[in-house]
C-alpha cells in the first residue's frame, strides 16, 4: 500500500464527480457494522443521494468536506477517508459546528488518518470562526476511542439512540471540543 496519502478539502464539483468513491467509503463502514446512519441494505443510490445533499450544503457554504486521498492508488488517486464540518446556521450559535462522517476505509485504519482529518477540521473551524465543535458516536466504538484520544470531552450517553446496520439499537456518546482560535 502507498504511503502517499494527502489530507485536503474537496469542493462540491469534485465531490459530485467522485461521488462513487465517497459512496464506497460509507459502504465499507456499513459492511463493517459501524453505526453511521445507514442500515445494511442501503442502496448505492441512497448513499449517492446523501453525498449530493452534502454537495448542496457545500455550495451554500454550510459544510466543508475533507478527505484523505491515496494519490498513488491509481492514475487519478482514490479517496480513502472522509470528514465533514457543518457550520451551525442558527442565529444564536455562529461559533458552533458539528463534525460528521469521520470514516476511514478499513484498509487504511490505525495509520493516523483520522487524527490528521481532525486536525484539518479544527483548522477549518478556526478559519470560519467556530470555537465549539460537537459530534456523537456509538458508545464503545473505535470512534469513541479516537475522540477520547484527541481531547474531546464526553458529556453523556443516550441508551438505544441509534441502530447498527443490522438493526440493533445501541447507545451513543455525545462529545464536544472547545477550539482555541489562536492555536
Ligand atoms: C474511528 C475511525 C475513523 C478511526 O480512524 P483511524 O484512521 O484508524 O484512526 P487513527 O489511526 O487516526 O487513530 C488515532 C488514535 O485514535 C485511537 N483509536 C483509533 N481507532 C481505534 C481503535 N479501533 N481502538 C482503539 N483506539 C483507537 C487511538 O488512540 C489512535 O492512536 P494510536 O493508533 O496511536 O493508538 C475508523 O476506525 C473508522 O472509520 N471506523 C468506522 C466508522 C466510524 O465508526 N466512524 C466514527 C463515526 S463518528
Amino acid at each position: 500500500m502507498s504511503e502517499a496519502i494527502v489530507i485536503r478539502s474537496v469542493e462540491a464539483l469534485e465531490a459530485r464527480q467522485r461521488s462513487g468513491e465517497l459512496v464506497a467509503i460509507i459502504r465499507d463502514a456499513v459492511d463493517g457494522g459501524s453505526s453511521v446512519n445507514f442500515l445494511a441494505d442501503v442502496t448505492d443510490e441512497v448513499l449517492g443521494d446523501f453525498w449530493a445533499v452534502v454537495a448542496d450544503a457545500q455550495e451554500a457554504g454550510r459544510t466543508r468536506l475533507f478527505v484523505a486521498e491515496d494519490v498513488d492508488d491509481h492514475a487519478g488517486g482514490r479517496f480513502v477517508a472522509t470528514a465533514l464540518i457543518m457550520f451551525s446556521q442558527k442565529q444564536n450559535s455562529p461559533h458552533r459546528a458539528d463534525v460528521g462522517k469521520m470514516l476511514v476505509h478499513s484498509g487504511y485504519r490505525r495509520r493516523g488518518l483520522a487524527r490528521r482529518l481532525l486536525d484539518a477540521i479544527e483548522g477549518a473551524a478556526r478559519d470560519h470562526g467556530r470555537t465549539l465543535l460537537m459530534l456523537d458516536t456509538e458508545t464503545g466504538s473505535a470512534g469513541e476511542a479516537l475522540y477520547r484520544a484527541n481531547d474531546w470531552v464526553a458529556f453523556g450517553v443516550v441508551p438505544g439512540h441509534a441502530y447498527t446496520p443490522d438493526g440493533a439499537p445501541k447507545p451513543t456518546t455525545f462529545f464536544y471540543k472547545v477550539i482555541d482560535p489562536q492555536t
